[in-house]
């Protein structure tokens, strides 16, 4: 017989103990929350109960609903019961008083039944919070009711609307829990309580009935308004934020009431496209640390104790101020002092940011500060146990530093570059340590961008994979673990986005400033020609010649790039690029000189003077713009550079800016289907192929056959992996 999900047992001192037991995490599924209820039925009508107290196993209470149910549910309703109202009744309603225990964690539905026992008792490594925004989706046991009336209405918001998890003594200030216990007395100081409450020493307090949280309806009302202003720009583009707010305010008349409609709305938002992007999101975070061959071997991970950085310019200190951030000792080396001065400089100036944002101590910061040297000679490479390159982008320096570093380091010592373009075979020919070499490719500014590409070979060995994976985690970067291959996964996909917007402002007479404003309406942080002009349009440039050499037959001969770099507008840094900056600012406006300088990339693209702009609607400018880059992404997945689609989605969500709630690039693409981007795109190319862009609409080989097939984009690279 399976065991069951909940356990049930009276102990002498007549306390009922319920205790949820759903590994990894004690969530609650339908079988979980049926089981509890029918447990306090049980205690309510046995006579030797007089209090029950409501636990998780393992040392952890609960970690929220089980999300691996949402995944599965198609339609609103289907496969859940009503919960809330038996929540409300049988719990907190109920004739006997009931103690949650908790320890490590009482998230969402968890912290949900927390609140409706009648007294809280936490660990003190305790987090407690609802974190269920982050899934698109509302609590729906209750909790928007519950918190504000024990917190009250400002904090709750807050703690709802950003995905706070409160520390157990931040907890026991607010009001969420009652006492901080030591774990072991935890479950004896729980069940005392109980019977306290039980013999009336200690008050009975049912949660929705609390009001000494909260104050008058007119003065939430005012909370609530403000909250409404404070939180604006989290409502773009999705419903559950406002639900939130809408569903407090209702219940400040009618608590009851607006826990039944709060489930309502919260199943109704599981479905919704939001909910169920950032569910899938949530599921990617924890698969993108799974890499078979890897991390299921048993192998256990090396620490990495002390860095060394190869190269201060802005990659390389802002690699270096990552390590240094996480209290692991790095060296930079350069070629002369002066270069090693200003790399030294720009990492403590980083770290006096830190500091300054984050209210460290002085003598905190003198302590980080001072885990970073400087060096010129390889000699003091001694004893590091990785190395990371962030030189030039040139094949013979790479490949000579790699050849100092062989002979300088330790025979164990992990040798990795954070190339974004040349395949790390190349950089490591002339090296006997293959096995030991990676890329570790950070995106810029690397101290504060998440995304870390780890770059294997298929020489790389399991255990310098794992130790880097293992690494990624401690300076809290997410590792997606890719193949050496050209711009690996996110510049590689998404090299058609800047490239199809110029196509569309040069060759269709598209406004540059419309186009960037479609992409930040959809969700982009920046359009594709601001982004140009904060990495500098040299870049564009070099970039734009890398794509040329690599697939001639789908890159323009011309963008922007090269007559602006002509021009010596540079982007942000010389405050002219496709849009002007007032001096000293970042803040753009549109560049009266852009019309000339289109028309002159017009003449110069061999555009005649029977050229004619097009008239096209915001829709189609954005699939024109975006269809492009999931076709690229269709590649990468057929090339097995990532090995899964939600790899690929993670990291064009934090490595591009790619909006969370649309679920990434290609869980985006299968939202619309392979046949309508198929269709769009083969009408493009049909359209446009003449003109200087050639194959750029092309549909790609795997996208033509999934399309074909009704198949879903994402199993292109199980498809792949099958094949093969
Ligand atoms: N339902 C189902 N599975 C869950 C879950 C939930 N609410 N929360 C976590 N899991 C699973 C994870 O998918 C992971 O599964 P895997 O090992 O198969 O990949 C496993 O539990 C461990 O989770 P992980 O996040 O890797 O562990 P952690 O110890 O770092 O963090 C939590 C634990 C609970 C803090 C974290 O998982 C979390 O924040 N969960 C979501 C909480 C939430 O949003 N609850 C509201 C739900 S409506």
């Amino acid at each position: 017989m399976a065991s069951p999900v909940v356990t049930f047992d009276v102990g002498d001192d007549g306390v009922a103990v319920i205790t949820m037991k759903n590994p990894p995490v004690n969530a609650i599924s339908g079988e979980v929350l049926s089981a509890v209820l029918a447990h306090f039925q049980t205690a309510h009508s046995r006579k030797d109960v007089k209090a029950i107290v409501l636990t998780g196993a393992d040392g952890k209470f609960c970690g929220g609903a089980d999300i691996r149910g949402f995944q599965v549910r198609k339609s609103v309703g289907a496969g859940r019961e009503s919960g809330v109202i038996r929540v409300n009744d049988i719990m907190e309603g109920g004739p006997k008083p009931a103690v949650a225990a908790i320890e490590t964690f009482a998230l969402g539905g968890g912290l949900e039944l927390a609140m409706a026992c009648h007294a809280r008792l936490a660990t003190p490594n305790t987090r407690l919070g609802l974190p269920e925004l982050q899934l698109g989706i509302i609590p729906g046991l209750g909790g928007t009711q519950r918190l504000p009336r024990l917190v009250g209405v400002g904090k709750a918001i807050d703690m709802m609307l950003t995905v706070q998890m409160l520390p157990a003594d931040d907890a026991l200030r607010s009001g969420l829990v009652d006492a901080v216990v030591p774990p072991e007395r935890l479950l004896a100081d729980a069940k005392k309580w109980a019977l306290n409450i039980a013999s009336g020493r200690i008050p009975w307090r049912r949660t929705l009935a609390r009001t000494d949280h909260v104050g008058p309806v007119e003065e939430s009302l005012k909370i609530i308004e403000s909250k409404r202003a404070q939180y604006k720009h989290l409502f773009k583009n999705v419903p559950h934020p406002a639900a939130c707010l809408d569903i407090v305010q209702r219940g400040l008349k009618d608590p009851y009431a607006a826990s039944v409609m709060e489930e309502k709305i919260s199943g109704e938002l599981q479905v919704s496209p939001s909910g169920k992007s950032l569910i899938h999101v949530f599921f990617s975070e924890r698969a993108v640390l799974k890499v078979p061959g890897v991390t299921d071997r048993g192998l256990k991970p090396r620490q990495i104790r002390s860095v060394a950085i190869v190269g201060g310019g802005l990659m390389g200190s802002g690699i270096a101020t990552a390590v240094a951030l996480q209290q692991i000792p790095v060296q930079i080396k350069e070629t002369d002092s002066d270069a090693l001065n200003r790399a030294v400089n720009t990492v403590r100036a980083n770290l006096e940011n830190r500091a300054k944002k984050s209210g460290w101590t002085q003598q905190k910061l003198q302590k980080v500060i001072a885990l970073v040297k400087g060096t010129l000679d390889y000699k003091d490479f001694g004893n590091v146990d990785l190395v990371m390159e962030a030189a030039f982008e040139s094949i013979p320096v790479k490949q000579q530093i790699f050849e100092a570093l062989e002979r300088y380091c330790k025979a164990d010592c992990i040798l990795a570059t954070n190339t974004s373009l040349i395949d790390i075979d190349v950089v490591g020919a002339k090296t006997h340590c293959q096995d030991r070499l990676a890329g570790t490719h950070f995106f810029s500014p690397a101290h504060v961008m998440p995304l870390l590409e780890l770059v294997r070979t298929e020489k790389t060995s399991p255990q310098v994979q794992l130790d880097l994976i293992n690494f990624a985690k401690i300076i809290r970067k997410i590792p997606v673990t890719v193949k050496s291959s050209v711009g690996f996964a996110v510049n590689r996909a998404f090299f058609p986005y800047v490239s199809s917007a110029n196509f569309l402002a040069i060759y269709l007479g598209v406004d540059p400033y419309r186009i960037d404003r479609i992409l930040k309406d959809f969700g982009m942080p920046v359009g594709p020609f601001r982004m140009t002009d904060m990495a500098g349009q040299q870049i564009g440039v070099a970039t734009g010649n890398l794509w040329r050499q690599t697939f001639p037959n789908r890159t323009l001969k011309m963008g922007l790039s090269s007559l602006l770099e002509e021009k010596n507008r540079l982007g942000e840094k010389t405050g002219k690029g496709v849009y002007n900056y007032k001096p000293g600012t970042r803040k753009e406006e549109p560049a009266p000189e852009l019309k000339d300088i289109l028309a002159e990339a017009r003449r110069r693209s061999g555009l005649g003077a029977d050229w004619q702009e097009v008239s096209i609607s915001d829709q189609e400018i954005l699939e024109m713009v975006l269809f492009p880059v999931v076709n690229e992404a269709c590649r990468v997945l057929e090339e097995k550079v990532v090995l899964r689609a939600s790899d690929l989605d993670l990291a064009s969500i934090l490595g591009m800016g790619f909006p969370r709630y649309r679920g990434g690039i290609v869980f985006w693409g299968d939202s619309l289907g392979a046949e309508h981007i198929h269709s769009q795109l083969s009408k493009w190319y049909n359209l446009y192929k003449s003109d200087a862009i050639e194959e750029f609409y092309k549909p790609s080989p795997s996208l033509e056959r999934t399309a074909a097939s009704k198949g879903t984009l994402a199993s292109i690279v199980e498809l792949t992996r099958s094949r093969l």
